[in-house]
């Protein structure tokens, strides 16, 4: 606007942009004056961030003594925990209001970071349990489940007429799609980069091929046959398959979405999030030419899905907790979540919407097909030392990607180094089934 008025670069221009900052810093201490200034960090990805504006907006007409400024964090999930955990390692109280990713929750609390929310007597019983379980810590709750996310395969029904039966299929599909005449560019993109994205991709292909990271009795099974055969699949899409990109071992959920939602992929694996976004034909070249389904899975496994998701917390430094929890009460309403299934695709944490009419007109996917998604869903473990475990894996699994390392090599490391970790940290009986 600056610019269209006056011109680039104008003296116009720097004045009116001075005024505008003028007239902000006056507009915030007006609101610091008047009531209670509460910040908040939320992600942004797809069409969220427009639906946040939008929450956030209605939520200060609807308390007008409250202010909400929202602080961007970075979208990818470990880096955003870096900067949480550089932020909360000060004793900063801001932001008041933490989005936190569902395996966090038992770090923050356990470091004594954010608040137990017991006293607010939030009613945990209208949420899916394995929600409420991974926002529990020691018998209390810090997190208020915000939206689950759970991980789907997205198929250009345009290319690729069918679901793929099993793994080996769905390499020959995204094979044939790619060899057609004008076909894309890849055949299947996913989250690669050594971040928390690529242990949610690898417990996918893990599970299809029937292993899992933890058993029942806390012991790591990260260097089992099955876990080798999973991360050679995955090997075998980059060099031998040529189906996936050498360029997905730096890409994040957003690299992903914006090859697809360009035209340039037969298949994608992410999150519910990119669903309305990519309908959007002002955005997107696949509106309409697309559909999800599940992970297929190899003879011997079964189809899997990461649990994901985020949640709201209130910052332990904050001196405005009871405002905090306005907040959170009013972005984890039934209304908030409706509004987001039907504004960005993002399924609700509260079981019982799922019985709810307004969710089968908002939501894209059949609602039984979500629920079903939702409930049989792997979890990551939930521990205070979920962030050292994941990072030791992140590590190894890339180093086997990029070929710096076997597959069976890598994973036995990362089975040791996870190992040791438990035992140093007495994990083990926690993290172990029989834990309360
Ligand atoms: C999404 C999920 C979260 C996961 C992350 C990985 O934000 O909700 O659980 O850890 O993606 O990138």
């Amino acid at each position: 606007m600056t610019r269209a008025l006056c011109g680039k670069r104008s003296p116009c221009s720097w004045l009116v942009l001075g005024m505008s900052l003028i007239l902000l810093t006056a507009c915030q201490a007006n609101a610091k004056e008047d009531g209670t200034v509460l910040t908040f960090s939320g992600s942004a990805l797809g069409a969220e961030g427009t639906l946040l504006a939008l929450q956030l907006e209605r939520f200060m007409r609807e308390n007008p003594d409250l202010h909400v400024r929202v602080l961007r964090t970075p979208e990818g999930a470990t880096q955003r925990h870096q900067l949480y955990v550089q932020w909360l390692n000060a004793r900063v109280g801001d932001p008041d209001v933490l989005q936190l990713d569902v395996v966090w929750t038992p770090e923050f609390a356990a470091a004594g970071w954010i608040l137990p929310l017991d006293r607010f007597k939030p009613a945990v019983g209208d949420f899916f349990p394995a929600t409420i379980e991974a926002n529990s810590w020691a018998g209390k709750l810090y997190g208020l489940p915000w939206f689950v996310d759970v991980g789907l395969l997205y198929r250009r029904t345009d290319l690729v007429p069918r679901e793929p039966r099993n793994l080996d299929d769905m390499v020959a599909l995204a094979r044939a799609a790619q060899s057609r005449r004008g076909g894309p560019r890849y055949g299947i993109v996913w989250q690669g980069a050594r971040y928390e994205g690529l242990v949610t991709t690898f417990i996918e292909y893990l599970g299809a091929f029937g292993g899992r990271i933890i058993d029942d009795q806390g012991k790591v099974m990260l260097d089992s046959p099955e876990a080798v055969r999973a991360l050679t699949f995955m090997r075998k899409t980059l060099y031998d398959d040529r189906i996936a990109p050498l360029d997905v071992l730096t890409w994040h959920e957003e690299e992903g979405r914006f090859a697809f939602q360009n035209g340039n992929a037969a298949f994608m694996r992410n999150w519910p999030y990119p669903y309305a976004a990519m309908n959007d034909t002002a955005q997107s070249r696949v509106a309409g030419k697309f559909t999800i389904g599940p992970m297929p899975a190899a003879p011997g496994g079964k189809s899997t899905a990461a649990l994901g998701g985020n949640q709201l917390a209130i910052n332990a430094y904050t001196e405005h907790a009871d405002a905090a929890y306005r907040l959170i009460a009013y972005l984890t309403a039934p209304e908030q979540m409706l509004e987001r299934a039907a504004e960005v695709g993002q399924y609700p944490s509260r079981r019982a919407l799922f019985d709810d009419g307004r969710l089968s007109a908002a939501l894209a996917t059949p609602v039984e097909q979500a629920r079903r998604a939702i409930e049989s869903a792997t979890p990551r473990p939930v521990t205070p030392i979920y962030t050292e475990l994941s990072e030791i894996l992140q590590i190894e699994l890339h180093r086997a990607l990029v070929r710096q390392a076997e597959p069976e090599a890598a994973l036995r490391s990362a089975a040791m180094r996870i190992n040791a970790l438990v035992e140093r940290t007495g994990m083990r009986e926690l993290m172990s089934k029989k834990a309360p």
